[in-house]
Formats: C-alpha cells, sequence, structure tokens
C-alpha cells in the first residue's frame, strides 16, 4: 500500500468521523434545548417559529360518520333550489366529472342518474373499497353528507376536493343532479317545504 492510499482512507475516516460527531453534538444539542431528540424537537421549533402543524382530521370512530363533523343538512333547501345555479356550480366538480347522458368518466366516474344509484363503481368506474364500503345507495343524505366531505364516508377515498360547505351550495348541486337523474327518487318528507310548489 503506497502513502497516498494510506492517506486517502485517512481523510475518507476523517470525515466519517466529523460527520457522526455533527450528528451526535446535534443530538445532544437538541435535547438538551427542547429536551426532545431530533423529531420532536424540530416539531417544537416549528411551533416556536409560529408556523402552525397541520392537524390533519382522523378518520371518524365508528357510528359517528354522519353528522359528525357537524354536517348541516342541506336538503331542505332544495326543493327551492335552482338547477341552473346547481350546473354553474358543478363546474367546480366538472374537472373530473361529467353530467350528462353518455358522458365519458373522467377522473371520477360520469353522474348522470346518480341519485339512487348504488354507491360506487357509478358508471364502470372503479372506485375504491373505502367508497365501496359505504354500501347501499346514494340517498341525498349520503350524498349530502359526501360532498360537504368527501373523506367522512370513505375516509380513503380518492375523490381529492375538499367539499362544497355552503348548504345553498349543496342543494343547488342536489337539484342539478336530480335534473341529470331519470327517475329521481321524491326527496325525503323533511326536506319538502310546507307548501310544495307544482313539480316543474
Ligand atoms: C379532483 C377530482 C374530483 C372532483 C373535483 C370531484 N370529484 Fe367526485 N369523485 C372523484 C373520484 C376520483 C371519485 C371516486 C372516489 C373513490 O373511488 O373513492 C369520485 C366519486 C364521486 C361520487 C361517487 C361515485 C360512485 O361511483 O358512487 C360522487 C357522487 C361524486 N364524486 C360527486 C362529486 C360532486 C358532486 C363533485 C363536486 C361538488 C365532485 N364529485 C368533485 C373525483 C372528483
Amino acid at each position: 500500500m503506497t502513502n497516498t492510499t494510506l492517506n486517502v482512507y485517512t481523510a475518507v475516516a476523517a470525515v466519517w468521523v466529523a460527520f457522526l460527531a455533527i450528528l451526535g453534538v446535534n443530538l445532544v444539542v437538541n435535547t438538551v434545548m427542547y429536551g426532545h431528540p431530533i423529531e420532536e424537537a424540530e416539531e417544537a421549533h416549528a411551533i416556536k417559529m409560529g408556523f402552525p402543524i397541520e392537524v390533519i382530521a382522523e378518520a371518524p370512530a365508528e357510528g359517528e360518520a354522519a353528522g359528525g363533523g357537524g354536517l348541516v343538512s342541506s336538503l331542505p333547501l332544495v326543493a327551492a333550489a335552482s338547477a341552473d345555479e346547481g350546473a354553474a356550480i358543478f363546474k367546480k366538480c366538472g374537472s373530473c366529472h361529467t353530467s350528462e347522458a353518455g358522458g365519458a368518466n373522467k377522473t371520477g366516474p360520469n353522474l348522470h342518474n346518480i341519485i339512487g344509484a348504488e354507491i360506487a363503481n357509478h358508471n364502470g368506474h372503479k372506485t375504491t373499497d373505502s367508497l365501496n364500503a359505504i354500501g347501499g345507495t346514494w340517498t341525498y343524505e349520503k350524498l349530502d353528507d359526501y360532498i360537504e366531505n368527501p373523506k367522512r364516508l370513505a375516509p380513503k377515498g380518492s375523490m381529492s376536493f375538499a367539499g362544497l360547505k355552503k348548504p345553498a351550495d349543496r342543494a343547488a348541486v342536489i337539484k342539478f343532479l336530480m335534473s341529470n337523474t331519470e327517475n329521481a327518487p321524491p326527496l325525503p318528507a323533511a326536506a319538502e317545504p310546507a307548501a310544495a310548489p307544482a313539480a316543474n
């Protein structure tokens, strides 16, 4: 072995020793300053710096699903809502969904005839197990709940949409989806206004 090779080995070893020493010092400093080793210290540091730590909403416990997050039903507003307004709001859904008969599936399924339909795999579009697990059909209640916050009913579903938080917006979209559903089921009784207007 030549002297040069030895020197290279020594240099490499020295770099490693320095690296390990820095790691060690870092750990000690973090533990001393924050009382926690690295990861927790970083979190503590972020708090100190005033960065909010984003809390990812936990999936609701079973049985807590509908209304667990304080859902205000939009259904009392549907009868009087405007399908045209709903069509305008549906543009937010339109990047991923079509609504007309025979419309293509995009990121999400075509939503023609969605009201009252079996939940999941609509129009032959393969949906997630989480969506499948909801079970049953798209009642007005479930649809209202789902489009307010898709993760409440399908915590691991793939619909990346924050949700329509305003009941009036959801009511209009539901009215629009009714106009795109042949033989839409009647609105739930509680949602009928006192004096129901003639069907239009
Ligand atoms: C960023 C894309 C995206 C947007 C925006 C979006 N969706 Fe979806 N939607 C999806 C995907 C993807 C699925 C399938 C979810 C799954 O498999 O978990 C889905 C599923 C659905 C389903 C269930 C379909 C079934 O097979 O039962 C309904 C109903 C629905 N979306 C309605 C809406 C409405 C109404 C809006 C607008 C208020 C909307 N979506 C906005 C992507 C989107």
